[in-house]
């Protein structure tokens, strides 16, 4: 089958098996890294990084550059044309036509999934401010595969920068993808933002337990627990005490621990900063050397900066350069296959650990924006063009989700388009609490942010928001 055309945004958009038949592309390159300079021949990649990078730029342009194709690379916006105020959609269709396939970093969510849209080439996400890095997730478990042979019910623990590190947001959905059990591990104020945790327990079938007070009682131990996923294949699943869960999975071992610096760019500058920095838990000699750590892998997927001593790179647990490393091969393969240039058998994977969720698609202009101020479609260039777009995954408390930057937000007013009889005085608005947000068909729905924009849309209360 070939993966040919396709977009890496995120990691939703490569399956199981896809991401098996990527793997064995890989182990193929790294075999034999040298012979592979017929395959790209005559492609170009077109590298956008507009943020800084070192491993994924130069492991991107290694892999072409191995592969026979050539790169241009584009590195400071501010040597762009979108520092002259040029949208991201247009600096897309220009590049698309430049290049065969288009990788790019910035520092707006949802920036990868505006340039897929309009370039016109495969477009590969290497990064879109703290929404996610799905290469480095490949690469992630293209090391776990290699030292471990399954993710299947490994007991992954992630570390340190949970809120804004991008790169664990897309491990998350591809670990519970793959029936791992997670373990989170935040810095203090760094914890899990909300939506992703909400989305691991209603789209994966394993169960999410919060241990916020556990937390509190175990601080003063060595590996306190702030929440923990655990794969449907869990024997101690159901148990619904999470301190007896976590006991239990600590006691079996942590295959991999994950750790991630302090995002410090996406921190607003404030003495809260100073705080992150002073209390961010540290990875040592003296903290592996829990019984709980004594086969864990210790990967990080780089740059480090406090959080991890260097004293542990001559331990033969640590993997993080060995992850970095693995970045030419998994790279060279994705490039290959999303270029046409290698067709692949996609071998029957297990699919179970998720749920298949198909929500209705919400679009209307009716006032509702993205509360995420870095969202692509917050930004004064690219409000032109881009229309504000949701997908309403829950109608118990009305939620949207949207479809840039994947923030969720309970809008509060709702309406239909098809009021009764098509009077205007029967145009009313109700609250999405209310019983009408289920009676609405939802092609018919209308969302508003406030009563006011409900009355700017010319809709009266109905009797439930009459004072
Ligand atoms: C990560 C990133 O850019 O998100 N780096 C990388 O690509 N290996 C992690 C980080 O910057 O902390």
């Amino acid at each position: 089958m070939s993966l040919a055309n396709r977009n890496l945004v995120t990691i939703d958009n490569i399956s199981n098996g896809e991401i098996e038949a990527l793997f064995s592309v890989a182990d193929e390159m790294a075999d034999s890294i040298n012979e592979q300079s017929g395959l790209c021949q005559g492609k170009i990649m077109a590298n956008l990084f507009f943020e800084p990078s070192t491993r994924t730029r130069l492991s991107f342009e290694a892999a072409m550059l191995r592969l026979g194709g050539r790169v241009i690379t584009a590195v400071d916006i501010g040597a762009t044309s979108l520092a002259k105020g040029e949208s991201i959609a247009d600096m897309a269709k220009v590049v698309g036509s430049y290049a065969d396939i288009i990788v790019i970093r910035h520092p707006w969510e949802g920036a990868a999934k505006v340039v897929a849209d309009y370039a016109g080439v495969p477009v590969i996400n290497a990064g879109d401010g703290s929404h996610e890095h799905p290469t480095q997730t490949l690469c992630d478990l293209y090391t776990l595969r290699k030292e471990r042979q399954t993710i299947k019910n490994l007991r992954i623990a992630l570390w340190g920068d949970l809120k804004h590190g991008r790169t664990v947001h897309s491990l998350i959905y591809a670990l519970a993808r793959f029936g791992a059990t997670i373990l989170f591990y935040p810095g203090p104020g760094l914890e899990i933002p909300e939506h992703v945790l909400k989305r691991l327990s209603t789209e994966y079938k394993g169960e999410l337990q919060r241990c916020g007070a556990l937390n509190q009682e175990l601080k003063g131990s060595v590996f306190p627990v702030d929440a923990i996923y655990m794969t449907p294949s869990s024997p101690h699943q159901l148990t619904m005490l999470p301190d007896v869960n976590i006991q239990v999975e600590l006691e079996a071992g942590v295959d991999a621990l994950y750790v991630t610096r302090l995002q410090k760019e996406r921190q607003s500058p404030t003495a809260e900063q100073q705080e992150l920095k002073k209390n961010y838990p540290v990875v040592d000699k003296k903290l592996l050397t829990g019984k709980e750590f004594k086969k864990t892998l210790v990967m990080h997927p780089l740059p480090r900066v406090d959080e991890l001593a260097y004293e542990v790179d001559a331990d033969p647990r640590s993997m993080y350069f060995k992850q970095a490393a693995y970045g030419v091969p998994v790279r060279m393969a994705l490039l290959a296959l999303l270029l046409g240039a290698k067709d692949v058998a996609i071998p029957k994977a297990d699919d179970s650990f998720a749920r298949k969720v198909d929500y209705p698609v919400y679009k209307r202009d009716s006032g509702v924006k993205c509360l995420n101020r870095n969202c692509v479609s917050n930004q004064e260039t690219e409000t032109k063009y881009i229309k504000p777009e949701f997908k309403i995954v829950s109608f118990d408390p009305l939620t949207l989700r949207c479809i840039y930057c994947e923030h969720e937000l309970e809008p509060q007013y709702i309406a239909s388009s098809e009021w009764h009889q098509g009077k205007l005085e029967n145009k009313k608005y109700h609250s999405a609490n209310s019983h009408w947000v289920r009676k609405i068909k939802p092609e018919n729905l209308i969302i508003f942010p406030s009563e006011k924009e409900a009355q700017a849309h010319q809709f009266k209360p109905s009797a439930c928001n009459r004072q």
